[in-house]
């Protein structure tokens, strides 16, 4: 198990939400650490850091919809993406 401080998490996986065309009933684990491969969603790579405290966030829909799922990890309303970005990644987009 490779150990990492938890400094610098949750990650920044990117500076932009990502669109989801999402279809009910189906269960979405979103990723909070900002280690996943497979962002915006979870591929359980927090389970390589011990001692992370960020784990996969899971949302199911009743109705199709296309939802905007936070990509900085520093959203105020996990999963969606909530405008925070434009604080947290303001140096990055320099
Ligand atoms: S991408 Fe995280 S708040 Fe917008």
């Amino acid at each position: 198990m490779e150990t990492i401080p938890n400094e610098g998490f949750p990650r920044i996986a990117a500076c932009e939400p990502t669109c989801v065309k999402v279809e009910p009933g189906k269960i979405y684990s979103w990723c909070s650490c900002g280690l996943s491969q497979k962002a915006p969603f979870c591929d359980g790579s927090h389970k390589k850091i011990e001692g992370m405290p960020y784990r996969s966030i899971k949302v199911q829909f009743t109705e199709p919809a296309e939802v905007w799922f936070c990509e900085c990890k520093h959203t105020k309303t996990p999963p969606y993406c909530d405008g925070s970005h434009k604080e947290c990644c303001k140096e990055q987009v320099k």
